[in-house]
């Protein structure tokens, strides 16, 4: 069978079955049938003419590439980054089979349920501010959480975005050197869009949820891409113009570490002490127990569980 007609065969049966396709909710469960999640994944898929359909923004989302398996979006993007590519692609993944996160953890996300994707941006940016760049992404998806889904995302310091203290989403910064030395930014978001609490692993280093079990509803994954693509690329404008400080005040006005006491390691050395503010580059401020005032750089500085 063709894959356009297996798609309608399994439409046309999902047809029949649409008065048991229902969203059950109980409490603060999402509990889906395979049949809701099957229809909504085959009308949801993400692709790139549809995500660039009226997508209003100067650089980012340039050109979209949509990819249905890959080893990870990073890799990807790190081969285009040698070639002559518009600056501002977006590469998206249905799924990868190696993801990977910050501090050499693995990314996974079943397939079709989440948002996977590298941006590359060719920047000239001074080496300390890279995880002002880190700030910028998480301030974006934070943003685009809360505008478009009325959820309390929130940040912890620097890269994790969290809903009632569960992970929903992560950024991940790459430097890499594209044609005549040029510095490329490899921006990786992953998001958990559309899963629900089986398909989370029973032991995940930080609880983590999804944007549907908060919202009780699965979500358009291509409208939120459209949304956080458009607000990536408006705080992305800010940070090309060096407007720092809207990105640091709003950075604060959604961090939960701000006055968090907590240990962090930092080049194999543990501190403990409590976090006072973020730096003017995007760093954390902590007062140390001997007093001591000490700003850790997002590149090397993670936080104890
Ligand atoms: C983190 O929280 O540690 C960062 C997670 C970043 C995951 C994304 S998914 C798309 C891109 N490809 C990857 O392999 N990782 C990033």
């Amino acid at each position: 069978m063709t894959k356009a007609r297996a798609e309608n065969t399994l439409l046309n049966s999902l047809h029949n079955l649409n008065g048991k396709t229902r969203l059950q909710r109980e409490g603060s469960n999402l509990k889906l049938s395979s049949v809701t999640m099957a229809k909504h994944q085959l009308d949801n898929r993400l692709i790139a003419e549809e995500i660039t359909r009226e997508l209003k923004t100067k650089i980012v989302g340039s050109n979209v590439i949509t990819l249905e398996q890959t080893t990870s979006t990073m890799e990807i993007a790190k081969k285009l980054a040698h070639t002559s590519f518009k600056n501002g692609t977006v590469i998206f993944a249905e799924e990868q089979t190696k993801g990977r996160g910050r501090s050499d953890h693995a990314w996974s996300c079943p397939k079709y349920k989440g948002l996977l994707f590298t941006l590359l941006l060719k920047h000239n940016m001074q080496p300390d501010h890279l995880c002002l760049l880190t700030g910028t992404m998480a301030v974006s998806i934070t943003e685009t959480i809360r505008e478009t889904l009325q959820l309390h995302a929130e940040i912890k310091w620097p890269n994790d975005i969290l809903i009632g203290g569960k992970k929903v989403g992560g950024v991940l910064v790459e430097l890499e050197k594209g044609l005549k030395k040029q510095s490329i930014f490899l921006i990786g978001i992953g998001i958990n869009v559309n899963l629900t609490e089986e398909d989370f692993p029973r032991q995940t280093r930080l609880p983590a949820t999804s944007l549907a079990i908060e919202n009780k509803e699965l979500i358009n994954r291509i409208s939120l891409a459209q949304a956080l693509l458009q607000d990536i690329d408006k705080w992305y404008s800010i940070l090309r113009n060096d407007h720092y400080r809207y990105i640091t005040d709003r950075w604060r006005e959604f961090c939960v570490t701000i006055g968090e006491k907590l240990t962090i390691t930092d080049c194999g050395k543990e501190y403990t002490g409590k976090v006072i503010d973020i730096s003017n580059n995007g760093g954390l401020m902590m007062k140390l127990e001997n007093g001591e005032i000490k700003i850790f750089r997002g590149e090397h500085a993670t936080i104890k569980y």
